[in-house]
């Protein structure tokens, strides 16, 4: 049951897709005083949710702030990343959700001032409130609720779910040639080639430089043919520059933002000045999402969307009083206090809440222009939304691979996101894991974090364990920072055991692309916290570290330096799997409770829940060459068991053809069969459930 309580005079955010009456009478749950809502949380109910936020799967504990920001150190101590998700789920007995579709800055203070209040404070009172309710209590049936009310994820193409190589740091064809090379040459699976800013001209979108990419619709279709697809970034900022087209145009027809003055909004990005997009008003969005064709003509079928929070590095007007201010530092002698008085002014550049307030929107539709702060969590998802509208124009039915920065809740259903900026540090690959489920329960299904991390040097063992992670993500990426150590997979000494790994991402795809499909169509979490599935097991819901993934499998990643297995818990009999690549799977039966697991540095360790089947297919180079044909099983089970596989040509959008599904059944005896009969072969391996 859904409840949808209106203050004030909500700005339309277009997060919530089917309609739903406004109650009038009194809010349950919270009592409201001043400009917050509180209520109380139960001693031990956990809260889980806020998509892309710092800490736990239970946020409890910790204050968070829904303002997107360029935040690249993804410290604990932060309260805002890239996002903006508000949606929160109480557990407990009677757990109920809560989504604020707020389009500014919202504070959810989660027991962190009182250990036992949840306290959720907004900047103004114009929104929509919904109240979420499953009569089973469960919290998988109150999260279906939600996301059937917010619509349907977002499905990118199948080779999407391939190993994609990047590096902010690419600058050249011969670049890009020669790291399809070194991958093919190593047999290390690859998909897709990302290009960072340093393929435009000077930074500008939709250019490509002529030095350096001189035929990029010839490297495109080179690539085509080793099956690797080419991944251009798209920046928010728009290069303030005379005679450069996309300028020239938002200014005629004044598609850009705008001071009070009605002069436009000026701040500075990789290509130095620059204006911004009013995206939220349609025709803006449908001018710049028409841009993209220029990349889709050139035979691109993939795109990220960079730095829409918007993130400012400084405005010109900021910057001159930082300067003059910061020249009356010239010549002392600074002591503490004065050297932390500069730094204090130079940090005052960047993302600046005075210049967020320093311009306007045009929503367009007769509303009132509207100060961006008012509506800045909706940046990302409106630039995403352009490029969503118009590759529905464009190609109405191919798929398109999109994933954003920037993103608030109804940005789901134009394109995925990654998780930014990360630093190479173990902490940040446990962040990654800990992420996964929240972002699912907000409609965020095609998402991953940079493997290997973006910032930072990274070290061979992070790296191999970072992808024994990752190589379960919907987005596998491998993506890092300028400046930072090179980290292709055939950088490092052990190659051998990193292109094992990703190897098995392949084997895997049959059983990760299914359940991704499945949990788009049905409105479920790919990635779930333990508690969710095992809600009466008090021990799992303290677990942090280990993931449910799909129907059948529980994940329990190395996230530690230096060791050779970790501690799991079992909420129930799983079969335990270890394996260093397609030609090496061990199996054992786990008894319920906890365990050390052994997991040598090389070795992968994941679990087959009782009663459930994984299917396994050969290792393949690439998506394309992916033969689902023949596959292998491994069954552990009671009795006869069944796996619903879900496969389709990858591109095309007749997603709810019945003709997509197929039911692989393997019995206990070790038969097995397809329901499809045309030379479709399943082996099977089965594992029995022994009964304790
Ligand atoms: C931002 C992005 C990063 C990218 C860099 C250069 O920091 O988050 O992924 O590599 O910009 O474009």
């Amino acid at each position: 049951m859904i409840r949808k309580f209106t203050f004030g005079t909500p700005f339309p955010t277009e997060a919530v897709v089917t309609p739903c009456p406004s109650e009038s009478g009194e809010l349950p749950y919270f009592s409201r005083e001043g400009g917050s809502i509180s209520c109380r949380l139960a001693p031990e109910i956990p809260v889980y949710g806020l998509g892309e936020q710092v800490r736990g799967i239970n946020k409890r504990g910790w204050i968070y702030i829904s303002n997107c920001s360029d935040e690249p150190h993804h410290l604990e101590t932060r309260s805002s990343l890239y996002g903006a998700h508000n949606f929160l789920l109480l557990g407990g007995d009677a757990p109920f959700g809560i989504f604020i579709d707020y389009p500014g800055k919202i504070t959810f203070d989660i027991g962190y001032t009182r250990g036992d209040t949840l306290t959720i404070t907004p900047e103004d009172w114009n929104l929509d409130l919904y109240l979420i309710e499953a009569e089973d209590h469960k919290y998988t049936t109150i999260v279906r609720q939600f996301r059937e009310m917010i619509g349907r994820s977002y499905i990118p193409p199948k080779w999407a779910f391939g190993y994609g190589q990047s590096r902010w740091g690419y600058k050249t064809e011969a670049d890009i040639r020669q790291v399809a090379e070194n991958h093919r040459k190593n047999k290390i699976p690859l998909d897709a080639v990302y290009l960072d800013i340093d393929y435009m001209e000077r930074y500008k979108d939709f250019t490509v430089s002529k030095e350096r990419f001189p035929d990029l619709p010839a490297l495109v279709s080179d690539m085509k043919k080793e099956g690797i697809h080419l991944v251009p970034i798209i920046d928010a900022g728009v290069k303030a520059e005379e005679g450069y087209f996309v300028c020239e145009e938002g200014l005629k027809n004044g598609y850009f933002c705008k001071e009070e003055d009605g002069r436009e909004f000026v701040g500075a990005v990789w290509p130095g000045q620059s204006y911004f997009p009013d995206m939220l008003n349609p025709k803006v969005r449908r001018w710049f999402g028409q841009k993209y064709k220029i990349l889709l003509d050139m035979g691109i079928d993939g795109f990220w969307n960079d730095m829409n929070e918007p993130a400012i590095f400084y405005s010109p007007k900021r910057l001159n009083k930082v300067l003059d201010q910061a020249a009356a530092f010239k010549g002392q002698n600074l002591d503490l206090d004065k050297t932390n008085e500069l730094l204090g002014l130079i940090n005052t550049l960047a993302n600046n809440p005075e210049d967020y307030r320093s311009f306007y929107h045009e929503p367009g539709k007769g509303r009132p222009k509207i100060r961006h702060d008012k509506v800045h969590n909706l940046y990302g998802y409106n630039m995403t939304r352009a490029a969503g509208e118009a590759f529905e124009e464009l190609e109405p039915d191919k798929r398109i691979l999109m994933f954003s920065r920037s993103s608030y809740i109804g940005m789901h259903r134009y394109g995925g996101i990654w998780q930014g900026d990360n630093l190479s540090w173990w902490s940040h690959l446990l962040m990654n894991v800990k992420m996964m489920p929240s972002l699912n329960m907000c409609g965020f299904l095609y998402t991953g974090a940079d493997l290997g991390g973006f910032g930072d040097d990274t070290t061979e063992d992070l790296m191999l364990r970072w992808l024994q992670f990752g190589i379960f993500t919907p987005l596998m990426r491998n993506h890092s920072a300028m400046g930072t150590r090179e980290q292709e997979a055939y950088r490092f000494s052990n190659m051998e055991s990193l292109r094992q790994i990703i190897r098995l991402r392949y084997c895997l795809l049959p059983y990760l692309y299914s359940e991704y499909m499945k949990a788009a169509l049905n409105n479920d979490m790919m990635f779930r916290p333990l508690s969710f599935d095992y809600p009466d097991d008090r021990e799992a819901s303290f677990v942090e570290d280990q993931l449910l993934l799909g129907e059948g499998l529980m994940l329990a990643p190395v996230c530690q330096q230096n060791a050779r297995g970790r501690s799991v818990y079992l909420p129930e009999n799983m079969l335990l799997i270890t394996t260093s690549g397609p030609e090496d799977f061990r199996f054992r039966e786990m008894k319920a409770g906890y365990h050390y697991v052994e997991a040598a540095e090389n070795e992968l360790i994941f679990f087959l829940r009782r009663d459930h089947i994984l299917p396994l297919a050969p290792a393949a180079e690439n998506v394309e060459q992916l033969d689902t044909t023949r596959l292998r099983a491994v069954a552990y089970l009671s009795r006869t068991g069944s796996y619903q596989l879900y496969d389709d040509d990858g591109t095309g959008k007749d997603y709810e053809n019945p003709d997509h599904y197929e039911t692989l059944t393997v019995s206990l005896d070790g038969s097995a069969r397809r329901s499809k009969p045309e030379g479709h072969i399943l082996t099977a391996e089965v594992f029995p459930v022994s009964e304790d």
